[in-house]
């Protein structure tokens, strides 16, 4: 299995759950199961860091990772996988389109 794959396995499944699920129960805590996350996989580029940052989106402060971006629908809609760039970056089948970049997994 190459890595892309398999990081489409670990991650697909996880990502619509915990968004689904913050639709129904309000349980997920973003800090605490979300942002760790992000935070292995996605911080490099979407970080804390604003020299290293891509399409300047960042997703290690909640509010903004939730914000509208200009014209944008913002990057995670709470209670909607589907809505949500994120997911829908993640899930994508276009190797151009999926995020991480096919070429930054270790
Ligand atoms: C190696 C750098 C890198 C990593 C790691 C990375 N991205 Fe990206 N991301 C980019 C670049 C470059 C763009 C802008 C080009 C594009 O839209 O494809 C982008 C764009 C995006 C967009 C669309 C932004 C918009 O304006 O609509 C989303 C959503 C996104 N990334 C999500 C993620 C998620 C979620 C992760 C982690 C699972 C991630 N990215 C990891 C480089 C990265």
């Amino acid at each position: 299995m190459n890595s892309i794959a398999h990081l489409s396995a670990a991650c697909a499944p996880l990502f619509p759950c915990l968004l689904a699920q913050s639709a129904t129960a309000q349980e997920v805590d973003f800090d605490r199961q979300v942002r760790p996350i992000l935070a292995n996989k996605c911080f490099r580029c979407h970080g804390p860091d604003v020299e290293a940052r891509k399409a300047n989106l960042r997703f290690d402060v909640q509010s903004v990772a939730f914000a509208k971006r200009g014209d944008n629908p913002p990057a995670i809609v709470a209670g909607d996988a589907k809505g949500s760039e994120l997911v829908r970056r993640i899930n994508h089948s276009d190797p151009d389109e999926q995020m991480p970049p096919r070429d930054c997994v270790k």
